[in-house]
C-alpha cells in the first residue's frame, strides 16, 4: 500500500502527467483538495473508488482516512493543485505518514506560476533582464512570513516575482514594490490560469489596482521587467559562433567531434 501524492496541475484537466493520471486510475481511494483541484480529474478514478473531498477536513481527519485505507491495503491517490513542492500542505502529511510507516510516493505537477507564464506567452528569465524567479507570497491569516522574507527584500534583487495567495493584498504589493521596480514596471495578474474562464490582465505597478478591480482568490501576480521586455540579448547558447558540446565551432573546438 502506498499514498501517491499527485500534482493535479493548475486547472485544465489535461494538464496532469500521464503518470499522475494512471495512478489515479489505479487507486481505489482518492483524496482531493476540492478547493482548487478540477472535478474532471476524478473521472479517472476506477469504478467504485472511495472519493473524498478534503477541503472541509482537518489534518487529523485526512490522516484517519489514509490510515483506514492503509489498514485495508488500499493505495491512495492524494491530489493537490499545481505542484506539490509549494503551498500544498504536503509537508505536514508526509511527516505524519512517515511516523506511521506508511509508504509514500510523490508525482510532480504543473505549478500555477508556469501556467500563468504560459498564458502570458512570456519567458520569465530573459538574458540581461532577469535570471531569477522568486516564488513567494505575502503573509496571510494562517501563515505569517518568516523574518527575512519580506516582499521588499526580494524586490531589492530586481528578479521576476511570482506572488501567490496575495491578490487580496494587491495594494500592499504595489506599495512595497514601487520604490524598487518603479511605477511603470510591468505587472500581470493571471486569474484561474488554464481554467475555461481564465483572465489575463497586463498592466503596470501604477495602474494594476484599477485594472484588476474585482479579481479575487485564485490569481497570481507576476512582476518584473521581463514581463514586457523586447530589448534583451539573445542567449549565447544558440549564437552561431558559440562553441558547445552539441555544436562544435571554430578552428579549435572545446569538444571536438
Ligand atoms: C494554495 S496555493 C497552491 C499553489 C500550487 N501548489 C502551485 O503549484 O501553484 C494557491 C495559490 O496558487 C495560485 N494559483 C493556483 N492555481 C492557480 C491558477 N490556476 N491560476 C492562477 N493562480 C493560481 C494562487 O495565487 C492561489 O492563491
Amino acid at each position: 500500500m502506498t499514498v501517491h501524492f499527485i500534482g493535479a496541475g493548475p486547472g485544465a484537466a489535461d494538464l496532469i502527467t500521464l503518470r499522475g493520471r494512471d495512478l489515479i486510475a489505479a487507486c481505489p481511494v482518492c483524496l482531493y483538495a476540492g478547493s482548487l483541484v478540477p472535478q474532471a480529474l476524478l473521472s479517472h478514478c476506477p469504478p467504485g473508488a472511495r472519493i473524498v473531498n478534503t477541503a472541509p477536513l482537518s489534518l487529523d481527519q485526512i490522516i484517519a482516512e489514509i490510515a483506514t485505507a492503509h489498514a485495508a491495503g488500499q493505495d491512495v491517490a492524494r491530489l493537490h493543485s499545481g505542484d506539490l513542492s509549494v503551498w500544498s500542505a504536503m509537508g505536514e502529511q508526509l511527516r505524519r505518514l512517515r511516523a506511521l510507516n506508511i509508504p509514500i510516493n510523490v508525482v510532480p505537477g504543473v505549478p500555477s506560476f508556469a501556467a500563468a507564464a504560459a498564458a502570458l506567452q512570456t519567458e520569465l528569465t530573459l538574458p540581461g533582464v532577469a535570471q531569477s524567479v522568486v516564488l513567494t507570497r505575502t503573509s496571510g491569516r494562517a501563515s505569517p512570513m518568516p523574518e527575512g522574507e519580506a516582499l521588499t527584500a526580494f524586490a531589492a534583487t530586481g528578479a521576476t516575482l511570482a506572488i501567490h495567495l496575495s491578490i487580496h493584498a494587491l495594494d500592499r504589493v504595489v506599495t512595497d514594490l514601487t520604490p524598487h521596480y518603479g511605477a511603470d514596471c510591468p505587472v500581470a495578474v493571471v486569474w484561474r490560469a488554464t481554467w475555461p474562464d481564465q483572465r489575463v490582465i497586463r498592466s503596470t505597478l501604477a495602474a494594476i489596482q484599477t485594472e484588476a478591480q474585482g479579481i479575487d482568490r485564485t490569481a497570481l501576480i507576476l512582476v518584473g521587467p521581463a514581463l514586457a521586455a523586447e530589448d534583451f540579448d539573445d542567449s549565447r547558447l544558440y549564437a552561431g559562433d558559440y562553441d558547445r558540446r552539441y555544436r562544435p565551432t571554430g578552428d579549435n573546438p572545446r569538444f571536438p567531434e
